[in-house]
């Protein structure tokens, strides 16, 4: 049944590589797109087209998206792809890669796939664009320089014309249980009320995020129930946990039992916010996913396969694997 399926999002080539001080080389970025598309994950958030000045190591995003567009991974099911972006002129540059290339709406037709990859012929991906806010009025300002309610308006025009291209929005909704510059004590009627702002607007889901990982299991049980109470679907919600005080999967067994079914990790727990000072990586997809299947759920993922690739790029810049359920995969 769906409620056994858990969907991963996979955020590492994106929340996982933009805070890393080194310039990563786009074949790099591209390889680990690649790689991930061949472990069974169905949603991958593949770069951001934000300002260069701001996050500088996320500045060739769009030779990502070519890359995705005219030569896609090959994987044998349809891969949807994310791109994070702040503003208009993010969506100007999305679109100017991706109208140049894509035919219709939101599909661009797989080419052929190569014998043996065992894809499906015909398998098309598709393309999400993600926008982002927070809970408090300072992070907002220090991650996007902006208020809650400016960013809100920035939202309004990107989502029209998402609509009218045929392309699905998710929002996130940063420091949701934590902010680095206010303090741990985040409102969670705050976190509601622009939810529900976010999806009258037509945000297709939204990702509830733990930027500093300062949600502690009860901060999460709250937060829950007061999403619930505010009316919003678990199916409208993904959480996005940050493991920097280590309750990254407790939080997510929380989620789990409250009916969430959709979580976001990176690979090998790569990753932080530039403007959340101490926060390090998202939560391991390795380890969300051997705890998935020690539940008896369904991620499609392939857990060597992934762990494979979580060594393959902690390797490649030079930090060590976070993920301990990848690193004993490997150890195997
Ligand atoms: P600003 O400086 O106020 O913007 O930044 P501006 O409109 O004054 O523009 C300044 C310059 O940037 C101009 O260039 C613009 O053209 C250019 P100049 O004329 O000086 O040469 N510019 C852009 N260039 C490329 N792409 C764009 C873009 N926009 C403007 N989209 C802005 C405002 C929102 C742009 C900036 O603050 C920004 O880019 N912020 C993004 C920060 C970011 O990427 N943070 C990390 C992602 S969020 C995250 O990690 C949290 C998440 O994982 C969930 C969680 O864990 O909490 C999602
Ligand atoms: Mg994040």
């Amino acid at each position: 049944t769906s409620s056994d399926f858990v969907r991963i999002v996979e955020v590492g080539p994106r929340d996982g590589l933009q805070n890393e001080k080194q310039s990563i080389p786009v074949a790099t970025k591209i390889e680990l797109v690649n790689k991930l598309a061949q472990t069974g994950l169905k949603t991958i958030e593949a770069g951001s087209f934000v300002s260069p000045k701001w996050v500088p190591q996320m500045a060739n995003s769009s030779q990502i998206l070519e890359h995705v567009l005219a030569a896609p991974p090959t994987s044998p099911h349809a891969v949807t792809y994310q791109w994070l972006l702040p503003n208009v002129r993010g969506l100007d540059n999305f679109l100017s890669v991706w109208e140049a290339k894509a035919t219709g709406k939101s599909d661009y037709p797989t080419p052929p796939p190569s014998p043996g990859s065992g894809q499906t012929p015909g398998t098309t991906n598709s393309h999400e664009l993600s926008i982002f806010t927070a809970a408090t009025e300072t992070f907002t300002q220090k991650n996007t320089n902006c208020s809650i309610a400016e960013s809100l308006r920035r939202f309004e025009p990107i989502m029209t014309r998402a609509k009218e291209m045929g392309l699905n929005v998710r929002a996130y909704i940063s420091v949701a249980l934590g902010c680095p510059y206010e303090g741990p004590n985040v409102d969670p009627h705050k976190v509601a009320e622009l939810a529900v702002s976010l999806l009258e607007m037509g945000a297709d889901e939204i990702s509830v995020a733990d930027t500093t990982g300062m949600g502690t299991a009860p901060k999460t049980a709250e937060l829950l129930k007061t999403l619930s109470a505010a009316g919003i679907e678990k199916s409208d919600l993904a959480l996005h946990f940050h493991d920097t005080y280590g309750q990254a999967l407790v939080n997510s067994l929380v989620s789990l039992e409250h009916g969430i079914r959709t979580f976001d990790s990176a690979v090998a727990g790569l990753g932080g916010c530039p403007f959340s000072p101490g926060a390090t990586g998202n939560v391991a997809s390795e380890d969300l996913v051997h705890c998935f299947h020690s539940l008896g759920l369904k991620t499609g993922v392939d857990m060597e396969k992934l762990s494979e690739v979580g060594q393959w790029i902690s390797y490649e810049i030079g930090r060590p694997n976070e993920s301990r359920a990848g690193n004993a995969t490997m150890a195997q």
